[in-house]
């Protein structure tokens, strides 16, 4: 194999990123995180456009430093192409377009969800590679899917959400408790402190490998209205509690697909990615199926599981050993064919 040095950019949602890889290894990871959504409780489309805009020169730049690397030296330019939003996709698209036209070297084009599944082939010491075919739980504030994985280009979704993502489910859940955006990790935090059978909330009934968490968030926003009609002080009093019960409900859902996906394929060995996939809980739930019913789990390094720009590098790695290169035509793509 050739000694390939792929920069990777990745802008799809609320984070600018660039990465720089040497073959599967990665140089530099550098992620500006965008803070002002927070103030609104979600992200503002408009707003991440523009500090994308503003960010974009500066991670990119830190990258490179990072990983002691000449732009000159540099073998393709990989960039998230979609699923996204659309103003955001649009900077990293039109940035790697110029740089890769500039620097005269080919351009990748990646789907952002692939690159959640092949994070777990950057080679890490300590991290275990999954071998095909395997089972891909992709689990984040956009998405909520089980993806069958036989090759590296080759995947199909078994399963996937039919209302909100699972990330939503924890943010939406948290801003019910007056938590701040994103909820999520707070969630955690909070569970880790409870008890996850203190409330029991009903879990959806749907069909197949598919999910839906939009009945879930209802029914923790009547539970909570009742609860603090008799007693207003009911969320302070019983936060850790309301969180593991909460939690739990979300896991024991993730838990039962996957399980039946397990079944439905013969196949036993599946790994986590998406932002999700740094809840303790999960991960807890997840480690225990290779002691109980012999599966083999992967987890990738926390810094791989949210939106970064090293997941989109290692894609472009693959890309770039087959020759999988873009015109200058190439488009983003707000949503994007599987
Ligand atoms: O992959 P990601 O960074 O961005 C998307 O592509 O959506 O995922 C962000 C999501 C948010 O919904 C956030 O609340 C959730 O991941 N998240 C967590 C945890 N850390 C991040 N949810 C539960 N527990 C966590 N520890
Ligand atoms: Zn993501």
């Amino acid at each position: 194999n050739p000694e390939v040095f792929i920069l990777a950019i990745e802008s799809s949602c609320d984070d600018t990123a660039a990465a720089v890889l040497h073959n599967d290894k990665v140089l530099a990871n550098v992620v500006a995180n965008q803070l002002i959504h927070n103030q609104y409780g979600g992200v503002v489309p408009e707003l991440a456009s523009r500090a994308h805009q503003q960010n974009i020169v500066p991670v990119v730049d830190a990258a490179l430093r990072k990983a002691n690397i000449q732009k000159e030296q540099l073998s393709a330019i990989a960039f998230t192409q979609g699923p996204g939003l659309m103003g955001s996709l649009l900077v990293g698209g039109s940035f790697s377009k110029s740089m890769s036209a500039a620097l005269e070297i080919p351009l990748i084009a990646v789907n952002h969800m692939h690159a959640h599944v092949l994070a777990h082939f950057i080679d890490e010491d300590g991290f275990d590679k999954p071998s095909f075919p395997f089972l891909a739980l992709t689990i984040s504030g956009g998405h909520t899917q089980i993806i069958r994985v036989d090759s590296f280009f080759d995947m199909t979704i078994i399963g996937e959400t039919t209302d909100d993502a699972v990330g939503e489910a924890f943010d939406k859940s948290a801003k019910i408790l007056g938590l701040p955006y994103p909820g999520g990790p707070l969630i955690d935090k909070y569970a880790k402190l409870g008890n996850p059978k203190a409330f029991a909330f009903t879990k959806p009934k749907v069909a197949g490998l598919d999910f839906s968490f939009s009945g879930l968030k209802t029914a923790i926003l009547y539970f909570i209205q009742k609860q603090k009609l008799q007693n207003p002080d009911f969320i302070t009093e019983n936060l850790n509690d309301i969180c593991a019960s909460i939690q739990h409900t979300i896991i024991e859902i993730l838990m039962d697909k996957i399980k039946l996906a397990v079944k439905e394929t013969g196949i036993k060995q599946v790994a986590i990615g998406g932002g999700v996939s740094a809840n303790s809980g999960i991960r807890a739930a997840l480690k225990a199926t290779e002691a109980r019913y012999g599966w083999k789990t992967f987890i990738p390094k926390f810094e791989y599981t949210t939106d970064n720009a090293a997941m989109i590098g290692i894609v472009g790695y693959q890309k770039f050993l087959n020759q999988h290169f873009e015109t200058a035509a190439v488009v983003s793509k707000a949503r994007i064919q599987f």
